[in-house]
């Protein structure tokens, strides 16, 4: 299904690259690949370009950086447009993929039409998670995947998502390079407190939350989203941090009213 490689600054980045219209890029969450959002690109792809890469690092992209960044990455993100010649782009972006959204927003503004922010922060790490991650980041290249999926998964999942969402969560892990994991970890416990550029985000923002989510909690995103000018808030029940995977009945009608609103307002 539209399944395309390029080499951008050195290595691989693999891509879908679906439908046509106005542009739509999906940003996946950690540890994990494009294959989160299975269940939206071939509904959102009807009537939009729907580019949903695996960042380099993870799924089948490469890196050949020591460091990663979420600054890194977002400029990853514009150079691919650059080669698929996209001017503008609506960014969805998964937790760590909303942090690097909010780069995103504030390297490459004449980029944007529209941000989805999903499960996702504004603030940096507290210093007592910024250390856990550094154990975890030298951790898991000894141990492997494994006891990284184990402690994760129960965090990711809310009580009622249905068992192959872990299943097929647990598998992304699995297949993610331990040492992707340890930089991917570094590169969040370093990242910048995004409440700083918020008010300066000026394109319209759809922030969308799960009543289940332990790590980004939705009162959380609520008041993130009142520190932007041009945004408003989605709660979906019964979804943890997973929403587009646990809900996705109740998640794509949210994105494709957002993305009708916007080519209205264009
Ligand atoms: C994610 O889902 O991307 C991670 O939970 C983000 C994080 O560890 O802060």
């Amino acid at each position: 299904m539209g399944q395309k490689e390029t080499k951008i600054n050195g290595g691989n980045l693999f891509f879908t690259d679906v439908g046509s219209g106005a542009a739509v890029m999906l940003v996946h969450g950690f540890p994990l690949t494009h294959q989160m959002w299975d269940n939206q690109i071939a509904e959102l792809s009807t009537k939009n370009r729907v580019i949903c890469p695996d960042l380099p690092g993870f799924g089948r992209s490469e890196t050949s950086r020591s460091v990663l960044g979420m600054d890194i990455w977002a400029d990853h993100l514009a150079d691919l447009l650059n080669v698929l010649e996209i001017e503008k782009v609506v960014f969805v972006g998964l937790s760590m993929g909303g942090y690097i959204g909010w780069e995103f927003a504030r390297r490459h503004r004449d980029r944007l039409s529209g941000l989805v922010a999903c499960n996702t922060r504004a603030i940096n790490d507290t210093e007592q998670i910024a250390r856990g991650r550094k154990m975890v980041a030298a951790s898991v290249v000894v141990t492997g995947a494994k006891p990284v999926a184990d402690s994760m998964i129960p965090k990711l999942v809310g009580p009622d998502a249905d068992k192959s969402v872990s299943e097929s969560i647990r598998k992304m892990i699995l297949a993610t390079d331990p040492e992707s994991i340890a930089k991917g970890h570094l590169a969040m416990a370093g990242r910048e407190d995004a409440r700083q550029w918020l008010s300066q985000i000026d394109v319209p923002t759809l922030l969308i939350g799960g009543d289940q989510d332990q790590i980004t909690p939705a009162d959380e995103m609520e008041s993130d989203s009142e520190m932007l000018p041009n945004s408003r808030f989605e709660c979906i029940s019964s979804a943890g941090h997973m929403t587009p995977m646990e809900q996705p009945t109740k998640f794509n009608p949210l994105i494709k009213d957002f993305l009708v609103e916007l080519s209205g307002s264009s």
